[in-house]
């Protein structure tokens, strides 16, 4: 059968990324979703459905790739400002989702996870968050964690809060501090992709991204496909990742 032009790019691409130097987390901006729907003349929300469409696209994708974490910011803090149909739509689009994705999830083995102030969502949301998380908890190819009325600076600031609670004595490293983040049991992201053009963190990951590799793309959230996910990976595959070294320090 004649492959697509889609598949033979592809499958080049993908040919040409190290096996071995899969990153083992991989955190997403899902960004420009209203900005698509609106170049397409359809409202935002409309926008909001077909990224669901590449949530679940890249989910396979990068599971099939040996990623271990896909971490997506979904809601943060601030999107709380935005219009309240807006804002009803999306909590509505997560229930959806979660319910309808919940087979994709199982038969591929994937574990749903969250960070953020989950308990703050409308209640069926959170319902069906919690639902999600217990169903497909013993899943271990690949935890999939989203970022909801999450932002990094909550996180910052609600560790230090549970460290105070904790009556914290001695002194208190990265490692410690670290163990007090939503974030805890995953490593920090390798990789850090946004897309839409827009060059900010929008409080994503603060603690995390210290030395995450940054990629931008141009390309709207509902527009990025498998291949624009391996190209992001080649990039961060060529970066020379020194840690404050020195080049050939890197080499010996
Ligand atoms: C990202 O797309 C999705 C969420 C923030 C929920 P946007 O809704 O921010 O789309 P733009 O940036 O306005 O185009
Ligand atoms: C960041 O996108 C949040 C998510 C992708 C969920 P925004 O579209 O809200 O970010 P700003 O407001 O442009 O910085
Ligand atoms: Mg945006």
């Amino acid at each position: 059968m004649q492959k697509s032009l889609r598949d033979q790019k592809n499958m080049s691409l993908k040919k040409l990324l190290d096996k071995d130097k899969i990153p083992k987390h991989i955190a997403i901006i899902m960004d420009g979703n209203g900005r698509w729907a609106k170049s397409k003349g359809m409202p935002r929300v409309f926008g909001h459905k077909e990224g669901v469409k590449t949530v679940k696209e890249i989910t396979e994708v990068t599971a099939k790739l040996g990623v271990k974490y896909l971490t997506l910011y979904a809601f943060s803090t601030e999107n709380w400002k935005r219009p309240a149909y807006e804002v009803n739509a999306l909590m509505s689009l997560l229930v959806n989702t979660i319910d309808k994705e919940m087979e994709t999830l199982m038969k591929n083995n994937i574990k749903l996870e969250a960070i953020g102030n989950i308990e703050e969502l409308p209640s069926k949301s959170y319902k069906s968050l919690l639902k999600g998380i217990e169903k497909t908890k013993d899943n271990d190819r690949m935890t999939l964690v989203l970022a909801l009325n999450y932002s990094g600076r909550w996180d910052v600031l609600n560790a230090a809060k549970s460290i105070m609670k904790d009556n914290f004595q001695g002194d208190i490293d990265e490692k410690i501090f670290k163990s007090y983040l939503s974030t805890a049991a995953y490593p920090d992201p390798e990789l850090l992709i946004r897309t839409s053009g827009e060059i900010r963190l929008s409080n994503f990951l603060l603690w995390e991204s210290a030395y995450s590799e940054l990629y931008f793309t141009e390309i709207n959230w509902p527009s990025f496909k498998e291949e624009s996910l391996y190209e992001a990976i080649y990039e961060y595959q060529n970066r020379e990742r020194r840690f404050g070294k020195i080049s050939e320090q890197l080499k010996k």
